[in-house]
């Protein structure tokens, strides 16, 4: 009889899909849902052919020289940036992670950061919770309005897109957008969005969205002279990975007033975070959960399930990842 190809599951995930997987792979799951620190990692991959791996394991060659049986690493997540394709090229492991599933789950929840910041929902919660409503007032907790307004997305992949055709069809709202490249007129047409030099993104946005992938060029992308350019009170929200934007800086421009409030959903070197904005009421803090609808955490697993199947079984993978993907 055939042995099944081994594989890893990195973290703990639907008891289901562990069942899929383990109708095509001997399955190795982890004891814990803790993170694995590399060595541990390292350890577990041995006479491994496949990882089934989420955002928070590092790929890179140290693990693909010490782990000379892995052939596939399939992750659930779309962001890539804790592995390094071009060493998985280079060892010949293919590598995949799981676009599209999410798109549509992510800008939701980028929209209701959006609201929750302008319009200071968690704030007004906290302080109906902490007694402090006594009376209407004419501007209790008065915020500023989404629909209408200018919107700003900066990174205008999938998501961006879903971002856009929210703000322009569902609130009305003017939507520019900075990108490395013009998106195809037919494609910015009904997105009713115009492409903007980054500056003036920052100078004409009421609302601005971060949605750019990680990459060492990314990081900081907004930090201070950034900020600084930005209109007094603007509202700023990222749901694209810590380290793109300065978490200090931004701490800074909120305690000052200079932006009016924010929406984060990832910070730099989570799950710490800059103790500055835990001081502040006026950013809505979220712990990196933009794609965590069930449905959506499912689709995203089965994605990486479908390209483990493949990779293991010398069929094409769905959505590889090679050095050149942009
Ligand atoms: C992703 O898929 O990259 C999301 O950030 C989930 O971690």
């Amino acid at each position: 009889m055939r042995t099944k190809p081994s594989v890893l599951v990195a973290r703990r995930i639907f008891p289901d899909i562990v069942q899929r997987l383990r109708e095509h792979f001997e399955v190795e799951e982890p004891a814990d849902d803790e993170p694995l620190p590399q060595p541990e990692l390292i350890r577990r991959l041995q006479g491994k052919a496949g990882l089934f791996a989420t955002g928070t394991e590092l790929i890179n060659a140290t693990l693909l020289q010490a782990c000379p049986d892995l052939r596939a690493v399939c992750l659930m997540t779309v962001g890539y940036n804790n592995v390094d394709v071009a060493a998985c090229a280079a060892a010949g492991v293919v590598v995949t992670n799981a676009p599209d599933v999410l798109t549509e789950t992510t800008a939701d929840f980028g929209f209701a950061l959006l609201l929750a910041a302008a319009r200071r929902v968690t704030e007004a919660e906290h302080y109906l919770r902490a007694g402090r409503w006594r009376q209407w007032n004419i501007d209790l907790l008065a915020g500023a309005d989404v629909h209408g307004s200018t919107l700003g997305v900066l990174g205008m992949g999938r998501i961006g897109q879903a971002i856009a055709r929210r703000a322009a069809l569902g609130f009305g709202m003017q939507v520019l957008y900075h990108n490395r490249s013009r998106l195809a007129p037919e494609v910015e047409a009904p997105l009713r969005a115009q492409w903007v030099s980054k500056t003036e993104l920052l100078r004409r946005a009421d609302h601005l969205i971060i949605v750019v992938p990680y990459s060492p060029q990314a990081h900081h992308l907004i930090a201070a002279p950034e900020l600084a350019l930005m209109k007094p009170g603007a509202t700023l929200v990222n749901i694209a990975r810590g380290g793109v934007v300065d978490d200090a800086a931004l701490a800074q421009a909120l305690a000052t007033g200079r932006l009016a409030a924010a929406g984060l959903d990832v910070f730099e070197g989570e799950p710490q975070l800059n103790p500055a904005l835990l001081a502040l009421s006026n950013v809505v803090l979220t712990p990196h959960i933009a794609s965590a609808s069930l449905p959506t955490r499912r689709a995203m697993c089965n994605l990486a399930v479908d390209n483990l199947i493949a990779a293991l079984t010398g069929s094409q993978v769905l959505t590889p990842l090679t050095p050149q993907t942009p």
